[in-house]
C-alpha cells in the first residue's frame, strides 16, 4: 500500500477512493523550505497542482536510496512546476491530467473576452461606486473581428468553435499541430506569431510556458495589433491569457494599456503568484481573476477521478501500461 502527499488540494471524493483502496493520504501544502528538507521522502506518490513547485533540488530531496517518490501527479495540464528531467533521471513517474479541464477553461477564456469587449467588470466596479456609467462604457462586438489564438491545442479549439458562432474570423499560430485540424475548424494557420498580432484585434494564448514562450507577448508584438477590426469598427486592442504567467510581459502590458495600444487586458495567471498588490491591478482596462480557469465543480471532480485511477493503477504495479496510456501531454 503507498503513502499519497496531496500538497495543493484535490476532490474529496477522488481522496475517499484511494484511500478505500487501503492507501494513506496525507492532504496538507508544504512550504518550499519543507519541501527542500526532504518531507517528500516518506511518501510513494505526491499530486499537486500549480501552488508546490517540484523543482530538481526539491524532488533531488525527496528520494533517498530506500525510500523516497516514485509518482508525481499533477491534477491538471500545466507541468511547468515541475523539473520532469529531474523526475525521469530518478524514476519517478510525472503524469497529468490533460483533458479534464479543458471545457472549463474554454468557458473562463470566453467569459473573459466578453467580459472585457463589454466592460462587464468595470462596470460592476462603478455601480459599487454608485457611478452609472451607461454613456461612458460603450464596448464593441466580438462579431466581424479577427481573433488570434497562439497555440492551438483542446482549449484554444474550443475557444474557437465558440468564438467562430459569435461571427469570429479565427487565426492560430502553433508550429505543433496538424494543418488539417486547422482546416477543418475554418481557422487559418499561420507560420510566425507576429502576423497574428498584425491580423488580430482579440488575441488569446492557450500554450505552454517554456522558454521559447517567455514573454512571448511584448512590448514590439502588442504594439504590432491593429486596432480596427475587419468591419471597420474602431475596437481597440485586446488580450486574454488563461494559459500560463509569464508568457505575457505584463510590464509591457500595462505601458500599452496606458498609450490605448491594449483597450483591455484580461488575466486568469499571472508571472507571480499569489499575485498581490499587481500595478495591473490599478489600471481601469485590466481585468483579473485569480486562476481560476480550472476552478469548477465539474472539472475537479473529473481531474479526482483521472488522478484516482492513475494512482490506483501505479500502486497496482502497472506502471509500463500508465506511461504508455499517459505520458505528459500538453
Ligand atoms: C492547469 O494547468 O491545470 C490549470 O492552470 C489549473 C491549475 O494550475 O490549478
Amino acid at each position: 500500500m503507498g503513502r499519497v502527499a496531496v500538497t495543493d488540494g484535490m476532490d474529496e471524493k477522488a481522496i475517499e477512493m484511494i484511500t478505500e483502496q487501503g492507501h494513506e493520504v496525507i492532504v496538507k501544502h508544504y512550504t518550499e523550505k519543507e519541501l527542500l528538507s526532504g518531507i517528500l521522502v516518506n511518501f510513494d506518490a505526491v499530486v499537486v497542482r500549480s501552488a508546490t513547485k517540484l523543482t530538481r533540488e526539491v524532488i533531488e530531496a525527496s528520494v533517498n536510496d530506500v525510500h523516497g517518490l516514485k509518482f508525481i501527479g499533477r491534477a491538471g495540464v500545466g507541468v511547468d512546476n515541475i523539473d520532469i528531467d529531474t523526475a525521469t533521471k530518478n524514476n519517478i513517474v510525472v503524469c497529468n491530467t490533460p483533458r479534464s479541464s479543458t471545457k472549463s477553461v474554454v468557458e473562463m477564456t470566453i467569459a473573459h473576452l466578453l467580459a472585457s469587449c463589454r466592460n462587464i467588470t468595470t462596470a460592476d466596479r462603478k455601480l459599487r461606486n454608485s457611478v452609472w456609467a451607461k454613456k461612458e462604457l460603450v464596448g464593441t462586438e466580438l462579431s466581424g473581428k479577427s481573433l488570434g489564438l497562439i497555440g492551438y491545442g483542446r482549449i484554444a479549439q474550443g475557444v474557437g468553435n465558440i468564438a467562430k458562432a459569435f461571427g469570429m474570423d479565427l487565426h492560430a499560430y502553433d508550429p505543433y499541430v496538424p494543418k488539417e485540424i486547422a482546416k477543418k475548424n475554418k481557422c487559418r494557420l499561420h507560420n510566425d506569431v507576429d502576423s497574428i498580432f498584425r491580423m488580430c484585434t482579440h488575441v488569446s494564448i492557450h500554450c505552454n510556458l517554456t522558454e521559447e514562450t517567455y514573454h512571448l507577448v511584448n512590448s514590439s508584438r502588442i504594439n504590432l495589433m491593429p486596432g480596427v477590426g475587419d468591419d471597420g469598427i474602431n475596437c481597440g486592442n485586446h488580450l486574454i491569457n488563461c494559459a500560463r504567467g509569464g508568457i505575457v510581459d505584463e510590464e509591457a502590458a500595462l505601458v500599452a494599456l496606458e498609450s490605448g495600444q491594449l483597450s483591455s487586458l484580461a488575466l486568469d495567471v499571472f508571472e507571480k503568484e499569489p499575485a498581490i498588490d499587481n500595478p495591473l491591478f490599478n489600471h481601469e482596462n485590466f481585468h483579473g481573476t485569480p486562476h481560476i480557469g480550472a476552478a469548477t465543480k465539474e472539472a475537479q471532480a473529473r481531474i479526482g477521478v483521472e488522478m484516482t485511477s492513475l494512482i490506483i493503477d501505479f500502486f497496482a504495479k502497472k506502471e509500463n501500461d500508465i506511461c504508455e496510456k499517459y505520458k505528459i501531454q500538453k
